[in-house]
Formats: structure tokens, C-alpha cells, sequence
């Protein structure tokens, strides 16, 4: 085999004159007049090399034949560019390579898309010939941050004393909120295996063990929809540290970012990330993720609306869990109606928002003064109306947005129109890290449908200790001791110190509704491993896919990842998952039910 001496990338001006050999896939193929130019590729980059009609006979016609895709070894001297041939594009543009000797190692089928293509290929082709895909420049870069990153977050829980450790993935349901993947045994029929959603109770576990310190990068799986940030098996850097505090894992963790941004991009993130509680986030962002990028804060204003003459605040403000609140757009004043109606009102109804009350933001035809101008303005006395454009720091030019619905549904509504904005007003800027931590989260929420109270983050997670004493009398009020970490609107990575007495942990699981029998049977073994000597333990998991999207600024999940997933959870390569033998079916006890037309 001619075996490379050289990559395709390294090659300069001052490697003139040196015999090298060269292997990888002929990205390009032109004959000019006999003289066959080939661009040679591989993951380093790309030399152009020439084969002369005055070199050897059979290699001249072995280069004449070759074809995109193949993949070859070459043997050739550096030579400088003829004089107005050099390539400023290429780091390699200044020479190329005199073909001495030519060895093909495999011919290609004629790929089902160009490699590099100037033109979009389609998802479902890219996915289905992914390792034609990976074989282009947006994928290998994407591969090389994904490289750099987990090795800076390896190097960094090393250097902070944190073992690797490996848990087990066939395992037992661990409770993150998502429908497990289930394994049928096949020793204990009729019994099942559960994919981890995460490593939690082995990790916790692994404090109890006396590790103090452990670091895993590792797959989880939830059979959950995936999203454009989801998706059913994904990797979390798992992070776990006993005799701790929040803020020892804090600080940990906002260094391992600040060192994977600056590693990654050159990126300086100034420490400490700003703190941000989850109430203050709710109030002026309308979600516990605020993207930080910019202003536009939301403004409750239900108590000036409930006093105008607008029937839909007045009545929405008088109702138990009713809110008017809304923001005001800098400079979209020049929105038209049906900018407003097609554009904006019908992306809040996808939140659920009834409607979309507007004010445009104008100057007063008599004064410089701001006034508000919209079919609903006669509902509003000029008290009221300045009262709002104080409320908003609104100026002229600019559009007031407001929704009026119960709290849950204003917020998630103006929180999606806020980001909208921020991006269609061009205030979100791609190259603006603002990282930020969330704190005090509510230990549980109230899951009206079920009439109970649900984890907001997961059962294991310590309440904020001055709270305890309002565990029995009002749950609703209880802070707990998780963090998340967000980057301009994503959630990046979110973890919690851990109840680690079993007296506390019986008690949330009972507030939880989880019973004694329930949790017997599912974390009895967990409960027990904290009654033998359980240290004060806290962790994190970053979610690594998500950092990759961000540090290659793409908004879709599945190029972060080789071999992804689609929507509906498919692998189109191997065409995962699929039907498998009756014989195995039987071996594992399993008969499937078939229901619908076909039967
Ligand atoms: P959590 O469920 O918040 O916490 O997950 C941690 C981080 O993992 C990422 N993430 C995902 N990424 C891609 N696809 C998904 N389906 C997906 N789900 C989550 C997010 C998220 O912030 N055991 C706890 C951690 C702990 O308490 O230590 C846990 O799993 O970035």
C-alpha cells in the first residue's frame, strides 16, 4: 500500500521539492488537454495533484479513469504552482503535487449528492448516505468541535479530581419525567430492562460508594418526541461531587464552560455566570430559560388594564389566575396590521393565546409626547395610556404586544414572541454568549390533571433547608436546590444537590404521592443505599448535544450528533427499528399484537 507520508491539508511553499505521499478521495477530476488535475481530500484538507501525459505511461491511464469518490494513494513531488495559478482560497493553493506513482485502493459508486454541494441537499438523502455526509466540510467541522469540547470537559474533571466511571444501561426506570425504552429479558420472562433517561441513582449511588467525585459522558435515552433540540438518545456530561455545596458545583461547572468556550471558539466567558431566580425569570421573561441577549422584558399590566374599558382585560383580570401583560417591540412601530395579525397573532395562538392586543407607539400630532394609537386605544383614558408607555419604556417608534389569558398561558405565549422578535428585529446576536444560572426553582409543581404534585426537576432533589418547615403546610412555596444552566434561551445543562437522609427523601416522596409500596418497589434499593452512610451529595448533567449546536452556531440536533435519530426516532441508515424473527420474539417471550386494518 502506498501508505501517507502527508495529510491533504499540511503541504506549504516550503515543502517544495519533497517526495510525499498522499491517500484519501478524489473530490474533483479535470482533464485539461490531456493533463488530469485531482483535488485529493481528507479530513485535513485539500492538495491538488497533477498527472503529466509525459509521466508514466499506465499511470496516466489508471489517473485518466478516475472518478469522484475514489479513493486512492498517490506518490509525487511538491512542486510551486505554474505563475497565476495559485489557489488564495486553498491553504494548499500555492503548490501542488507531481504525480510519480498512483495506487487505487477502492473505486466509488457515483455519490447520491456532492460532496461540499453549493445547493442544500435534503435531510432524509444526508441521513440515509451518512457516511458520504460526514465526508463534508459543515459535518467535519462539526465532528472536530464536538471533539475539542469533550476533550477540554474530560481534562477538566480530571484536573479537578473527578473519576470516570461507567454505569450500567440496561438498568432499572429511573424517574427523569420521559416513557422509558424498554430490553425483554430473556432469562426472567416477562420481565423488562429500562434504557437510563440518566444515570442518577447509579451516580448518587456512586457518592454513597465513597467516589466523591465522578464524571461520565454518557448516552440517555427517552422515548420522548423529538424536537429541532431532542432527541430520544442524546449525551449528557454526567457530574456528581460529594461534601458539597451548590456553589462548589456551580463554580466547577461555570469553569468547564467557560474553558470549553474558550477552547472551542477563543471565546473569554467572564466569571461568575450571573444568577437569576426562577420567579425573576417567569416575571420578566415569561420562562426558565431567558435568553439574556436582549431587553424587551415582559410588563405585567394587569392592573392598568383591569381598569380601562376593554371587556377582554377587564373580564381576564377579574378572573382567579387571570394576567394582562405584554412588551414593547423597539421600532416595530412600522409593522403593518397584517404584519401584526399574520405575523404575530397567529404565532401566539400557537401558544394558545386567544389574541393579540396591540398599540403602535406614535408621536402626539401637537408635542414631541409619545402616544398610543390602536383600535383599542378609545378603551383607555390618557391616564391610562401613559401609564402603560411608562410601564413599558415605550418610545416612539415602537410596538406594544400584549396578551391577556391565565398566567401559564401569557407567559409561554409572550416568551415565544419574545424570542421571535429578538430575532426578527435582528437583536439576537449568534456570536453573543449570555450564560446565566437559574436558582430556587419550586421543589414540586401541581399537576392539575392528576390533582397532585410533580417533581419540577426530579424527586432526589433537596429542598432549600429554610423551606423545610413548609413541606407539610404549603409544598407549592418550597424552593428547591436545583440550577439550570441556560445560553441565550437554551437550556445547556441543570442539576440539583440531593437529599441524602432517607427520612427527608420518604417525606418528598409523600408529598410526591409516591407511597411507601410504590417507592419500595421502585427505589427501594436507592433508599436503602442512603440509610447506610449517605455523604451531603449534589451534581449536574450538561446536555453535550446542545452544547455543540451552540458552539457551531446550528439549530438542529441532529448534525450534532454522527448518526442521529429523525422525529419519528428512526436511524434511515440502518433503518432502525425494524421487525425482528418470530424465532427471537419467542426467546424472549414476546408476542406481538397486531391491531388495525391489517388484521
Ligand atoms: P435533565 O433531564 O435536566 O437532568 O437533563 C440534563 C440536560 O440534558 C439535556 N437533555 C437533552 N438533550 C437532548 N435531547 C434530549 N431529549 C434531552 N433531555 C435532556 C439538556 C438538559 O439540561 N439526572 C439529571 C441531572 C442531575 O440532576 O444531575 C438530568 O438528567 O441540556
Amino acid at each position: 500500500m502506498l501508505k501517507r507520508t502527508v495529510n491533504c491539508g499540511e503541504l506549504r511553499s516550503e515543502h517544495e521539492g519533497q517526495e510525499v505521499v498522499l491517500n484519501g478521495w478524489v473530490q474533483s477530476y479535470r482533464d485539461h488537454g490531456g493533463v488530469v488535475f485531482i483535488d485529493l481530500r481528507d479530513r485535513y484538507g485539500l492538495t491538488q495533484v497533477v498527472f503529466d501525459p509525459s509521466g508514466d505511461a499506465a499511470m496516466h491511464h489508471l489517473a485518466r479513469a478516475l472518478r469522484t469518490e475514489w479513493v486512492i494513494g498517490v506518490k509525487g513531488k511538491v512542486r510551486h504552482r505554474a505563475e497565476g495559478m495559485e489557489n488564495p482560497k486553498m491553504v494548499t493553493g500555492t503548490i501542488e503535487v507531481e504525480a510519480l506513482q498512483l495506487e487505487v485502493f477502492n473505486k466509488a459508486l457515483t455519490p447520491p449528492f456532492e460532496i461540499d454541494s453549493t445547493e442544500p441537499v435534503n435531510e432524509e438523502l444526508r441521513l440515509r448516505y451518512r457516511y458520504i455526509d460526514l465526508r463534508c466540510k459543515y459535518m467535519q467541522r462539526i465532528m472536530d468541535v464536538r471533539n475539542k469540547a469533550t476533550n477540554i470537559i474530560r481534562q477538566h474533571h480530571q484536573d479537578h479530581g473527578f473519576y470516570e466511571i461507567e454505569t450500567p444501561i440496561l438498568g432499572k426506570s429511573t424517574p427523569e419525567g420521559a416513557r422509558d425504552f424498554l430490553v425483554p429479558s430473556r432469562l426472567a420472562a416477562g420481565s423488562f430492562y429500562a434504557l437510563p433517561q440518566s444515570p442518577q441513582l447509579f451516580k448518587q449511588m456512586l457518592m454513597v460508594g465513597g467516589m466523591d467525585r465522578y464524571l461520565q459522558i454518557v448516552k440517555c435515552f427517552r422515548d420522548e418526541d423529538a424536537r429541532a433540540d431532542r432527541q430520544v438518545e442524546f449525551t449528557q456530561v454526567d457530574v456528581e461531587m460529594s461534601f458539597i455545596e451548590m456553589d462548589d458545583i456551580i463554580s466547577v461547572t461555570e469553569e468547564g464552560f467557560a474553558k470549553v468556550w474558550k477552547g472551542v471558539l477563543g471565546v473569554d466567558i467572564p466569571l461568575p455566570i450571573p444568577r437569576m431566580s426562577y420567579a425573576d425569570a417567569i416575571r420578566d421573561y415569561g420562562i426558565d430559560r431567558p435568553d439574556m441577549r436582549f431587553e424587551m422584558l415582559l410588563k405585567d399590566v394587569t392592573d392598568i388594564a383591569g381598569a380601562s374599558d376593554f371587556k377582554v382585560f377587564t373580564s381576564v383580570a377579574k378572573s382567579p389566575n387571570g394576567m394582562v401583560k405584554g412588551l414593547c417591540a423597539p421600532g416595530a412601530g412600522t409593522y403593518s396590521r397584517s404584519d401584526i395579525e399574520k405575523g404575530l397573532t397567529d404565532f401566539v395562538g400557537g401558544y394558545g393565546a386567544k389574541g393579540l392586543a396591540w398599540f403602535k407607539v406614535t408621536k402626539a400630532e401637537d408635542s414631541d409626547q409619545a402616544q398610543l394609537t390602536s383600535s383599542i386605544a378609545k378603551f383607555f383614558s390618557d391616564e391610562q395610556k401613559a401609564e402603560l408607555i411608562e410601564r413599558f419604556g415605550a418610545n416612539i417608534g415602537d410596538l406594544i404586544l400584549m396578551v391577556a389569558s391565565d398566567a401559564d398561558t401569557v407567559n409561554k405565549s409572550l416568551a415565544a414572541l419574545r424570542c421571535k422578535l429578538g430575532s426578527d428585529l435582528g437583536l439576537a446576536k449568534q456570536d453573543d454568549w449570555r450564560f446565566v444560572w437559574v436558582v430556587d426553582f419550586p421543589m414540586v409543581e401541581f399537576n392539575t390533571d392528576e390533582n397532585r404534585w410533580d417533581s419540577l426537576h426530579h424527586p432526589f432533589t433537596a429542598p432549600v433547608p429554610e423551606d423545610i418547615p413548609l413541606l407539610d403546610s404549603d409544598p407549592g412555596k418550597v424552593r428547591s436546590l436545583a440550577y439550570d444552566i441556560v445560553l441565550n434561551g437554551n437550556e445547556m445543562g441543570g442539576g440539583s444537590v440531593r437529599i441524602h437522609q432517607p427520612e427527608l427523601q420518604a417525606k418528598v416522596f409523600d408529598i410526591l404521592g409516591i407511597t411507601k409500596e410504590m417507592a419500595q418497589e421502585r427505589f427501594g434499593f436507592f433508599v436503602k443505599a442512603l440509610s447506610y452512610g449517605a455523604p451531603p451529595h449534589g451534581g449536574i448533567a450538561w446536555g453535550l448535544d446542545r452544547c455543540v449546536m451552540m458552539l457551531c452556531g446550528i439549530d438542529n440536533i441532529r448534525d450534532a450528533i454522527a448518526f442521529p435519530k429523525t422525529q419519528r426516532g428512526q436511524c434511515l441508515l440502518t433503518e432502525a427499528p425494524n421487525v425482528v424473527d418470530e424465532s427471537q420474539l419467542e426467546e424472549l417471550h414476546i408476542e406481538i399484537r397486531r391491531e388495525g386494518p391489517e388484521d
